[in-house]
């Protein structure tokens, strides 16, 4: 277990990235293809790789490692670097005094060129070419679908390779040796479940395994089926966190959002919970609070305005924004920590009862005020609050005339309501009691009345004097 803690800190697609070719599992026609290609640079005809295939095989690490066994400084770009032509032109010049420091090569990497969209990009293409043309050091691009439009001329200047899915065999090699690295038991059905589930994608089977044995120290097959049968549908907010924060590039933050099951106004409510706890250096912390206020301004216009073409900015700031606001302190985006439950939300929640009966008391305030709901809220009722706390007889008065409950005047005087509930009763008592009153008074006038009305029917039949005549 305590092994366990301890690796837990590093997501173990990192951490067992191979560094070197010899680590490097499979994958030996692509491999050899590129070790020849580099060594007859430049007197090759393509001066550019275009190494392709689905995510998570391995494009990334195979270049890594060439670097690093053949002894290449790595120059490394992704999409959302080479977004800009000027930033291309800025790597050709780089690229062009000859040798490093170190008297070694250099080997140039576009990660993720596919990443570039036609619109957003234009120009992006045209610089890459230039670049191909004129490039004094290897260039190895990777993508993950090469045969989009506007790579098409991109296609017919580079060499291209292709990585196949890791076989079945190579992958469960490589996660055992996960497990026995980081001392975990691993049953071999639970290891066939993630091959089954990752359709050769080596990255999602390694972040599955650790997903698994992370929780419980071990990984088996019931373990594995309840954990990732969830995680199949959609991201739960500690993996959507974990993702925008650890994101390489701007699209894995975007299709995170996507992909998550909390909605927009909710991910703000995490995210800001717990930038603090993911952020250490203040100046990092302070552009991802800056990018989420930003976030929270657009979606409030979209509520407002029902301009919904503002949502892409306000995602782009949510995710790319936040993640790329960790400069500093870089590996702080892949620190592991424990997120919290946002507590805002807890204290909504925990106060949702109030907040409805303060509603309430606005709703009755307003309909007998005639003024708006919001304004009985904000002018009203801090008054009413006021004269509660403070003058129990005043607001016993009170709640008899607005009809307020029980529960309405504990929340308006929580000190003070047993007071004021008793002088209600009083005054209830006092009603009643003149209401018997009034109902006595009333039966008295109208036997009264009734006894006058006899009288004057007497007086009448006296003055015509016809009782005498009956009486005779
Ligand atoms: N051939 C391999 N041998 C060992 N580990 C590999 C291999 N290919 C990929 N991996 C592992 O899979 C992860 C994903 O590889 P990556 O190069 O980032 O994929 P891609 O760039 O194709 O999306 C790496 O972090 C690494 O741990
Ligand atoms: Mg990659």
């Amino acid at each position: 277990m305590r092994c366990l803690a301890v690796s837990a800190k590093i997501p173990w697609v990192i951490k067992y990235r191979p560094k070197t070719l010899s680590d490097y599992v499979d994958q030996e026609d692509a491999k050899n293809t590129i070790i020849n290609w580099l060594k007859r640079f430049p007197s090759v005809d393509k001066k550019a790789v275009l190494l392709h295939g689905p995510p998570g095989v391995g494009k990334t690490t195979l270049v890594e490692c060439l670097a690093h066994d053949l002894r290449y400084d790595l120059i490394e770009m992704n999409a959302s670097d080479f977004r800009r032509s000027k930033d291309i032109n800025r790597v050709a010049i780089k690229s062009a005094d000859k040798i490093s420091l170190a008297g070694r090569g250099k080997l140039i990497l576009l990660d993720e060129v596919d990443g570039i969209y036609e619109k957003v990009d234009a120009g992006s293409v045209e610089a890459i070419l230039e670049l191909i043309k004129n490039t004094k050091f290897p260039v190895i691009m990777t993508a993950n679908d090469p045969w989009s439009n506007q790579l098409r001329e991109l296609r017919e200047n580079v060499l291209m390779i292709e990585l196949k899915r890791l076989g079945k065999k190579e992958i469960l090699e490589i996660l055992r040796k996960i497990c026995s690295s980081e001392k975990i038991h691993c049953s071999d059905d639970a290891l066939n479940y993630i091959y089954e589930l990752s359709n050769g994608d080596l990255r999602s089977a390694i972040n599955d395994l650790q997903s698994v044995a992370e929780g419980f120290g071990r990984v088996d097959l019931d373990l594995a089926k309840a954990i990732l049968r969830r995680r199949d549908r959609e991201l739960d907010p500690f993996e959507t966190l974990r993702n925008i924060f650890g994101a390489r590039y701007a699209w894995q933050a975007k299709i995170t959002i996507s992909q998550s099951n909390l909605d927009r106004d909710m991910l703000i409510q995490w995210l800001n919970e717990n930038l603090p706890r993911q952020i250490q250096d203040p100046e990092d912390l302070w552009r991802a609070y800056d990018a989420l206020a930003k976030a929270t301004v657009y979606l409030s216009r979209i509520i407002r305005t029902g301009d919904w073409d503002l949502l892409s900015y306000a995602i782009d700031l949510m995710g790319p924004g936040v993640s790329f606001s960790i400069k500093n302190i870089e590996k702080d985006k892949w620190r592991w920590v424990k997120y919290n439950f946002p507590e805002k939300i807890r204290e909504l929640s925990r106060t949702r009862e109030q907040r409805e009966l303060i509603n309430s008391i606005a709703s009755i305030i307003a309909a007998r005020e005639h003024i708006s709901r919001n304004k009985a809220r904000t002018e009203v009722l801090p008054y009413l609050r006021i004269i509660f706390q403070n003058n129990p007889d005043e607001a016993a008065k009170i709640v008899l005339g607005l009809g307020l409950s029980d529960n309405m005047v504990k929340l308006l005087a929580p000190e003070k309501s047993g007071e004021i509930l008793k002088r209600v009763k009083e005054y209830q008592k006092l009603i009643r009691e003149e209401a018997s009153r009034e109902g006595e008074k009333k039966e008295k006038r109208k036997t009264v009345e009734k006894k006058t009305v006899e009288k004057r029917e007497e007086k009448k039949t006296q003055a015509t004097g016809l009782d005498k005549w009956w009486k005779k």
